[in-house]
């Protein structure tokens, strides 16, 4: 027997986290690392008190009305927690937490690799070689969209939009950016505030989404927005798929209207949009923004800090509900 808290690991998580979280903790850990469904999820909660869960285990007003009294902390292993109903969670006093800062160097190098994989046509140009089709070369080659020295909008000056704008100042980018209050000017470092996304669509050669995924922020890049933005801009979302019309985008870029996209996030996930894989001009990743080795680390590491905390009758210090 043993009094210590007993805990449901919902995916497969870094060698490091599952030893910390072994020696700590009783742990039912999902080595299929298949997503959980409703009713798994419901039976797991009868017999733990806290989850390690990731933005692919959904707690929506439907599972947390069947959620087991026991079950107290979901203390999730991603920075997004679109995939909880916080207000529902807290009304059955259950404890949210999640995991910034660890991820956003990561994120941010995904957010680079989008942008210069979307505008030097990085899609095209790895399948010819890739395939033996490359059979020919002139100056009218292939020819791109440069990067350097271009405008950037960041939508969402968060923690991922910062690092994304210290990457692009590396590329001697003009940092524009949209949030929903201006930074200190030790932060902004010359980057130029908009208030509204409309002020900041066209001067956006380059518009990187950093915004979280909320009932204000779907879709808020529909066809009207992608409108505004300069002729043969480029759109990059490597935050939530939500945040992008896709049937806009698809459109946007069929007319020209966008030169390109780079996309790590899809609104069905996984397997992403079927209509988007004719379109060499979109470079896509299966949402792998995070996915080093060392911010997997982090992340575990985050998430077992918080429910250590909550364990041990603190506040966690990542709460958000
Ligand atoms: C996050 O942390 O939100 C990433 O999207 C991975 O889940």
């Amino acid at each position: 027997m043993t009094d210590r808290p007993v805990i449901w690991i919902s995916r497969r998580l870094s060698d490091a986290t599952l030893a910390r979280a072994t020696r700590d903790y009783e742990c039912l850990i999902n080595h299929e690392d298949q997503p959980s469904t409703p009713d798994q999820i419901i039976a797991m909660s009868h017999r733990v008190d806290g989850i390690i869960a990731c933005h692919s285990e959904i707690f929506d007003a439907e599972i947390i009305g069947r959620l087991a009294p026991r079950l107290r902390i979901i203390a999730n292993h991603s920075v997004g927690t679109d995939h909880c109903d916080l207000p529902g969670l807290r009304a059955r006093n259950i404890t949210v937490t999640n995991t910034p800062d660890v991820l956003s160097d990561a994120t941010g190098e995904i957010a680079l690799l989008l942008m210069l994989g979307a505008a030097r046509r990085a899609v095209e140009g790895e399948r010819l070689v890739r395939s033996g089709a490359w059979d020919f070369w002139s100056p009218a080659f292939m020819v791109g969209k440069q990067v350097t020295g271009q405008r950037l909008g960041i939508v969402g000056m968060g923690r991922v939009g910062q690092v994304m704008a210290r990457n692009a100042r590396g590329l001697n980018m003009e940092i524009h950016y949209h949030n929903q209050r201006r930074l200190p000017a030790e932060i902004e470092q010359g980057a130029i505030y908009h208030s509204t996304l409309e002020s900041l669509l066209p001067v956006a050669d380059f518009l990187s989404l950093h915004c979280p995924a909320t009932d204000k922020t779907t879709g808020i890049m529909n066809g009207e927005r992608l409108a505004m933005m300069p002729d043969g801009a480029v759109l990059i979302n490597c935050a939530r798929g939500t945040l992008v019309d896709e049937a806009a985008l698809l459109q946007a870029l069929n007319s020209g209207k966008l030169a390109a996209a780079g996309l790590d996030c899809f609104v069905d996930e996984p397997g992403g949009n079927p209509a988007f894989a004719v379109h060499e001009n979109i470079f896509m990743l299966p949402h792998i923004g995070s996915a080093t080795r060392a911010t997997r680390d982090a992340m575990g590491f985050r998430a077992l800090d918080n429910l250590d905390a909550f364990f041990a009758g603190k506040t966690p210090g990542d709460l958000v509900n």
